[in-house]
């Protein structure tokens, strides 16, 4: 696979529901390593883990990673490769907070070299983020716990927002 524009462009792809500092972490951490760095919202039909909309997601991680330039944020539908593909990026970065996540992740990065070529740089997590995931973030707020140590503020923001709907 090459690259579209002379651009050394990577995508971080996800479900971000909702983003949070340890998605960051790499996120800028990427930024360091690649020209662009377009973090690709996952919009499969079927997979609805649950807090945010799709538009929302799009919406706190704008906010969230504003202060990069070389950030883009975007949806994407059907194959990784296939998205990859049309926006010439040769490359995803992911982070690994655990053994368990290589595991999961690995078979997934094997696959998407041998269907198109795309290659996965792996980023160990910074320790501080290594239990901080979405769900457990959606869980904590759902019964009106603090949050605000794991994400960024207009995600605590809208979590609290959220979970209180919930119980109105
Ligand atoms: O944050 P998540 O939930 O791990 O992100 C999942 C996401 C959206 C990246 C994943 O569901 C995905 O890659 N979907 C697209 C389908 C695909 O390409 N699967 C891998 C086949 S090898």
């Amino acid at each position: 696979m090459v690259e579209l524009d002379g651009v050394r462009r990577a995508v971080c792809p996800g479900s971000f529901d909702p983003v949070t500092r340890g998605h960051l972490d790499v996120i800028e951490r990427a930024t360091a390593l690649f020209d662009e760095v377009v973090v690709a919202v996952g919009a499969n039909p079927g997979k609805s883990t649950g807090m945010f909309t799709v538009a929302e997601r799009v919406a706190l991680l704008q906010e969230s990673c504003a202060a990069w330039p070389t950030v883009r944020i975007d949806t994407f539908a059907g194959l990784v490769v296939d998205y990859c593909a049309a926006i010439g990026a040769p490359t995803v970065v992911k982070g690994l907070r655990s053994p368990s996540d290589y595991a999961y992740e690995a078979p997934m990065a094997d696959l998407n070299r041998r269907m198109s070529g795309l290659e996965t740089v792996f980023l160990p997590c910074d320790a501080q983020w290594a239990s901080v995931s979405s769900s457990l973030v959606r869980d904590i707020a759902r019964f009106g716990g603090d949050v605000t140590p794991f994400v960024p503020a207009p995600v605590a923001e809208a979590v609290a927002r959220r979970a209180r709907e919930a119980h109105s």
